[in-house]
């Protein structure tokens, strides 16, 4: 237990000692992945999506980064409903003043996450500053945030490689200027789960003030243990976890949401007592949606989402399921929503059967957006006879970029591949693409080493643009030769007449043809590549 105050003045509105609290920074740490970049109706659709999964706090994101952060932590403030709003700010005032300005729509549940180094390398080579001095600016930080909102969270970064006499310094000071979240985060992944476990109780034992705030955890990936760490942190007495959809975040990633979380509720002999808010049934919806905006597919064995998660493949194995699951299943799919593999819905299914549907997913979208979701649908029934779930999610996403995406659509696309070569000797083919920008079409055409390229070098012509492709993922979203093809990409792009070496930029494309699948995925890489130039780097910038 982290205090002996059953609440938290400024907290969430959680009074159960033994509820763990989740913070989900997919918005934040998360969209810091290369190429991960979202735009403001994806973001708002993701919170949505994790407020309908339950979190309880969720980091929109780093105002003073750009205007458009800015804009994207004030519009989830405005339409959230139940969750914390968080943005990030360094501990610099016109920074807490940004992120105060933004997450002021949330009234009450406004929260400002303040951060500065901690540990002897930062303050040495990023920070060149003294441990009092340290100490002075992240006091008078939280101070300063305090006058704005009620709920203010300290992250000493680096915490994990801070010498523990000093952390226990900083921790305290900050709980005396107000922060009533303290985290501990493992900036670089480099904790151990016994030792953070033991640093968690050093500062429950050391800092005297320690019962006026909860204590959190904010781990990182790089040598595969974000989840070990929080969950041993837990034990420990953290209340608070930190983690992304999918685990995904800076370099190897964050803890992973889908993970940790369902590790505490299966292990509850490791855990006893220990609940959290989430709806574990809207697991699988909010890791496809997440994929699916960012271009960032998890692996096929990933834990609890990955596409084998439930798939048994052995005679062994599928014999010993048949007779009871639980000989190869630690939960069920149900229990996290993955969807059921029958037909769910056909083409005499109705509005609000769909919109049933995709709330039983855990997707929740707009009025608007269902209508046009409910189009699309109606559009891939007359195609394909059997609409799954992965489907439905993927028609929301497409629906949901597609507004967005209205720089350059693609109204026409004519590939032809030359015979006669074998297999493997890269045919050479033509693509004739026509493109609609502002009501204004253009064609041009051109040739390739097979149809993708081709209509890659055609949608390079009319926008003006050069890519490189650095990964390209093909998916089927269900089964059949009819099922959709999901084409996510990351591509290196520039204008032509640029210098420079170009952002790197994700994109997907949806359709029961791969060539088209492929030729949206790259328009959509393209359409998006403005919303990458010019954010400031939380990391990089001084404080
Ligand atoms: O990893 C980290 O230290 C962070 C802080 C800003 C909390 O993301
Ligand atoms: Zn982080």
């Amino acid at each position: 237990m982290t205090t002996s105050e059953p609440t938290h003045p400024g907290t969430t509105a959680v009074t159960d000692p033994d509820r763990v609290i989740i913070f989900d920074t997919t918005l934040r740490d998360g969209e810091q992945s290369p190429g991960a970049s979202m735009n403001l109706p994806e973001k708002l659709e993701v919170a949505r999506t994790l407020e309908a999964l339950g979190v309880d706090v969720i980091e929109a994101g780093f105002p003073i980064a750009s205007p458009d952060d800015f804009a994207a932590v004030k519009a989830v403030a405005e339409q959230s409903a139940r969750a914390r709003i968080c943005g990030l700010a360094r501990a610099l005032p016109g920074d807490i003043a940004r992120a105060g300005e933004a997450v002021r729509p949330a009234g009450a549940r406004a929260r400002i996450h303040v951060f500065l180094a901690t540990s002897a390398i930062h303050r040495q080579f990023k920070l060149n500053k003294a441990k009092d001095e340290i100490v002075r600016q992240a006091r008078d930080s939280v101070a300063l945030a305090r006058t704005l909102v009620e709920d203010v969270e300290f992250s000493p970064e680096d915490a994990s490689r801070t010498e523990p006499e000093f952390l226990a310094e900083v921790v305290q000071a900050v709980i005396e200027a107000g922060a009533r979240t303290v985290n501990i985060p493992d900036t670089v992944g480099y904790a151990y789960p016994d030792d953070y476990a033991q640093l968690i109780t050093y500062l429950k034992n050391k800092v005297p003030n320690i019962g006026r705030a909860v204590i959190s955890v904010h781990c990182h990936n790089d040598l595969g243990l974000a989840v070990s760490n929080s969950l041993s942190a837990v034990r420990a007495g953290a209340r608070q976890v930190e983690c992304t959809i999918n685990g995904i975040g800076e370099r190897a990633g964050n803890c992973s949401l889908e993970e940790v979380v369902m590790a505490m509720r299966v292990r509850k002999d490791m855990f006893a007592g220990i609940t959290t808010g989430i709806q574990s049934t809207h697991l699988y919806g909010a890791s496809r949606l997440v994929q699916s905006i960012t271009g960032l597919t998890v692996q096929r064995n990933k834990a609890i989402v990955g596409d084998n998660a439930f798939a048994h493949e052995s005679g062994i194995h599928q014999h010993g399921m048949l007779k009871n699951a639980e000989c190869y299943e630690i939960m069920t799919p149900q229990s996290v929503g993955v969807p059921d593999t029958n037909m769910v819905l056909g083409k005499h299914s109705g509005r609000a059967a769909l919109a049933n549907r995709l709330g039983k997913l855990g997707i929740s979208v707009g009025e608007e957006d269902l209508g046009k979701v409910f189009d699309a649908f109606k559009h891939l029934a007359d195609r394909k006879k059997e609409i799954y779930d992965g489907d439905l999610i993927a028609l929301v996403e497409e629906v949901v970029r597609g507004a967005v995406r209205s720089l350059w659509s693609l109204d026409y696309l004519h590939c032809s591949s030359s015979s006669g070569h074998s297999a493997g000797s890269g045919a050479m083919a033509t693509a004739t693409v026509r493109l609609v920008r502002d009501g204004a079409s253009q064609t041009d055409a051109a040739t390739g080493d097979g149809p993708v390229d081709a209509a890659i070098s055609a949608l390079n012509r009319i926008t003006g643009m050069e890519g490189t492709v650095e990964d390209y993922r093909l998916r089927s979203i269900t089964k059949g030769g009819d099922a959709l093809g999901e084409v996510s990409i990351r591509v290196r792009l520039k204008h032509a007449a640029d210098a420079g070496t170009g952002t790197v930029v994700g994109g997907k494309g949806l359709s029961t043809d791969i060539v088209h699948a492929s030729a949206l995925a790259y328009l959509d890489a393209v359409n998006r590549v403005g919303g990458q130039v010019g954010k400031l780097d939380y990391r990089t910038a001084a404080t």
